[in-house]
């Protein structure tokens, strides 16, 4: 196999070894699952001896780390979900605020006592990726090339305290739908994703892994997710799934705050600043799932919706809680679609980006 390498001009240096032979033919793009397919390459940059080393985008394989690196035992891992789009009209490939994300993932390294990632190292690795790899962006709708950009401790040392060697790794693929239709959820009196002090605003794999069993405890009793309570009182709303959530209630926008427990959603600021410029009123506070429920029975809860990069604005159309099932209409939803027709408008460029988020790739 001889690998074409060449050297960027672009700081910093980022050295590109080209796939021989691309898995592109392979790719049925009609029939995208979320997540099972990458494309031909990735990017990978080693941390040691304090400081970042060179970048490279090789192909897209296996990597070799000792089994006793942190990140197997005391997970050490955080990572960050974004997306690519075509323009609509063809004219270039476009990134969504792809900024909040670098912060974010700088936030949630810090959190987890990892070393944050150079500005300039995160975007021109996701630009020059998803420029070589263009080819996998699906043009269909509801279709994207996700980024998955992630850092993992990887110091061969089996002791409790901070990695002294990292792995930045930026893997992308086309994907389809999150979810792709409206979701039911479960909201536990038990079990709680985070609590204050813990660390339920890092986008880190250990809020993740937490979540697994009362998921799939909750699938097996017909939901499809799970909307977290709060960890002190298991009283007010958290979030759902991978995203954050949000209320209609008497025409206004109810969501979660920003208190630390949950994730700093892009798409959720995206869909606030959006609904106030179309003139809705949006209450960030808690909302207890006693006041939801009581307004579902008022018949003042008209709508409910997850947002999150994934799975961009999507409907909940019912809501389990201590055994009884409350369902909403989601073909009478307005606002829902209203914003999501908006926000996808932004993101694909037919829109005006009258909030400056779109960064050309090309
Ligand atoms: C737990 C959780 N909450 C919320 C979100 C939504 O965040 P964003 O809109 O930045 O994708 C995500 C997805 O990234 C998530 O994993």
């Amino acid at each position: 196999m001889s690998a074409q390498v060449m050297e960027l001009e672009t700081l910093p240096k980022i050295e590109i070894e080209k796939i021989t032979e691309s898995k592109l033919p392979t790719i049925d793009f009609d029939n995208l699952p979320f997540g099972k397919t990458f494309s031909d390459h990735m990017m990978i940059c080693e941390y040691y001896d304090g400081k970042w080393q060179s970048a490279k985008i090789q192909p897209y394989q296996n990597i070799s780390v000792s089994p006793a690196c942190n990140v197997f035992h005391y997970g050490q891992a955080v990572f960050e979900g974004m997306k690519a789009y075509y323009k609509q009209d063809d004219s270039g490939i476009v990134l969504f605020r792809p900024e909040k994300n670098w912060e974010r993932l700088n936030k949630s390294a810090v959190r987890m006592s990892m070393p944050e990632v150079p500005k300039e190292l995160f975007m021109e690795g996701i630009k020059k990726l998803v420029e070589l790899d263009k080819d996998f962006i699906p043009k269909k709708a509801g279709s994207s090339l996700y980024i998955r950009p992630f850092i993992i401790g990887t110091e061969p040392f089996i002791g409790v305290r901070t990695s002294d060697r990292y792995l930045f790794m930026i893997i992308i693929g086309p994907t389809g739908p999150y979810y792709g239709e409206p979701i039911s959820v479960l909201v536990y009196d038990t079990f709680v994703r985070s609590t204050k002090g813990g660390y339920g605003n890092a986008k880190a794999a250990g809020n993740y892994a937490g979540t697994l069993y009362p998921r799939e405890l909750a699938t097996q009793m017909g939901y499809k997710d799970v909307l977290w309570l709060d960890g002190e009182h298991k009283k007010y709303a958290n979030e759902v799934g991978t995203m954050n959530i949000f209320f209609v209630m008497d025409g206004k926008l109810v969501t979660p705050e920003t208190d630390g427990t949950i994730l700093e959603g892009i798409t959720r600021d995206s869909v606030i600043t959006i609904a106030k410029s179309l003139g809705y009123t949006v209450e960030e506070r808690p909302i207890s799932i006693d006041e939801i429920v009581e307004a579902h029975e008022s018949g003042k809860l008209t709508e409910m919706f997850g947002t999150g990069t994934a799975a961009v604005v999507n409907v909940v159309n019912r809501f389990g809680y201590k055994g009884k099932d409350y369902l909403l209409d989601d073909k009478a939803f307005t606002i829902a679609p209203e914003i999501k027709k908006e926000l996808e408008g932004i993101q694909k460029c037919t829109l005006e980006d009258k909030f400056g988020w779109v960064v050309n790739v090309l």
